[in-house]
């Protein structure tokens, strides 16, 4: 494969990438799957490159896959959390950008609560950037590395009919999956109540429901979201109980859609809030554990693409 069918230099959202450039990074991603099954998991195809993991919120899944993806292609990668570093003395976005920027690295991961703060930050050095999640924006790792758990299982995603469920409105998780889904062909439904669901969500082309039970009828595919306490300003569900009787899935739930369809979840769970560990935990229906594992093939896949416009110190531009 070329860098024709990706050519972009940064990785910033799923919004504007179409549907040949997300299968031919799936596609990339399948031979990566077989690799990290392999006893051999290492690569040099990145040799010599440096990977930095640019954390201002917290993260497991995420930065621990990026920092084994970069491992497994041979570069240096190097995790910094806003915790620990001069963004608490007060330094800004940009000043902490341009100062990594001039430690010559070729691709920096960013997660920020902000919406738009990774654009801003990507508009500033001269690496290649992926977006880890800012804010309630975007988090297009996580929208690939679903469509693989969900291609690898369903043979296509075209023609599926997908339910997004819970907290749509704080989730970054549920817009990537949207402009994917729509992309690749699939039909897409939002479920949650009416505080959770921005109300013009139906313009991004979504079916939208406020009963879980009627939302989820004869659907392949259910992605459960978490309830993001941490973005919400106020109270938006009237108590726990109540949210999980309503939006959470269980077995009665389950029992509406598809006989064969599958379960989703970005982690991390709130098992008894959003899910029932009932669901959550069953072997045949659950795609939970296998997502984390395409999460590791799927971020192989978007370095090795965009490490592939940068050209090595020597080599011509
Ligand atoms: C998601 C995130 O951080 O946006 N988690 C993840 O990356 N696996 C979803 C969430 O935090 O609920």
């Amino acid at each position: 494969m070329t860098q024709d069918c990706f050519p972009h230099r940064h990785l910033l959202g799923i919004q504007g990438l179409g549907p040949e450039e997300i299968t031919a990074l799936l596609d990339l991603a399948e031979g990566y799957v077989l690799q990290n099954r392999s006893l051999d998991k290492r690569k040099n195809l990145l040799r010599g490159r440096t990977v930095i993991n640019l954390f201002f919120e917290n993260s497991t899944r995420t930065r621990t896959s990026f920092e084994l993806a970069g491992k497994r292609l041979g570069a240096d990668v190097i995790n910094m959390q806003a915790a620990a570093s001069s963004v608490q003395k007060g330094e800004t976005l940009i000043d902490t950008a341009m100062t990594l920027n001039a430690m010559h690295l070729d691709v920096l991961v960013v997660r920020h609560p902000d919406s738009g703060a990774v654009k801003l930050l990507s508009e500033k050095v001269n690496c290649a950037v992926i977006n880890g999640g800012d804010g309630s924006h975007e988090h297009p790792t996580q929208a690939l590395l679903d469509a693989l758990t969900i291609r690898r299982r369903k043979g296509a995603l075209s023609g599926l009919t997908v339910a997004i469920c819970g907290d749509v409105l704080h989730s970054r998780v549920a817009r990537s999956n949207i402009y994917l889904l729509n992309a690749m062909g699939a039909r897409v439904r939002v479920i949650g109540p009416r505080t959770l669901v921005p109300t013009a969500i139906d313009r991004l082309g979504v079916e939208v429901f406020h009963d879980m039970r009627k939302g989820l009828a004869e659907v392949d595919v259910i992605m459960m979201l978490r309830i993001q306490n941490e973005r919400m300003r106020g109270n938006f569900i009237p108590s726990i109980r109540e949210y999980f009787h309503f939006f959470g899935l269980d077995r009665e739930k389950l029992a509406m859609a598809k006989p064969d369809a599958v379960i989703m979840h970005p982690g991390p769970m709130n098992r008894g809030v959003e899910i029932d560990s009932d669901v959550a935990d069953d072997v045949e229906r659950s795609l939970i554990r296998e997502q984390v594992e395409m999460g590791v093939a799927v971020r192989m896949a978007c370095l090795d693409l965009l490490t592939r416009h940068i050209p090595r110190s020597g080599e011509a531009v």
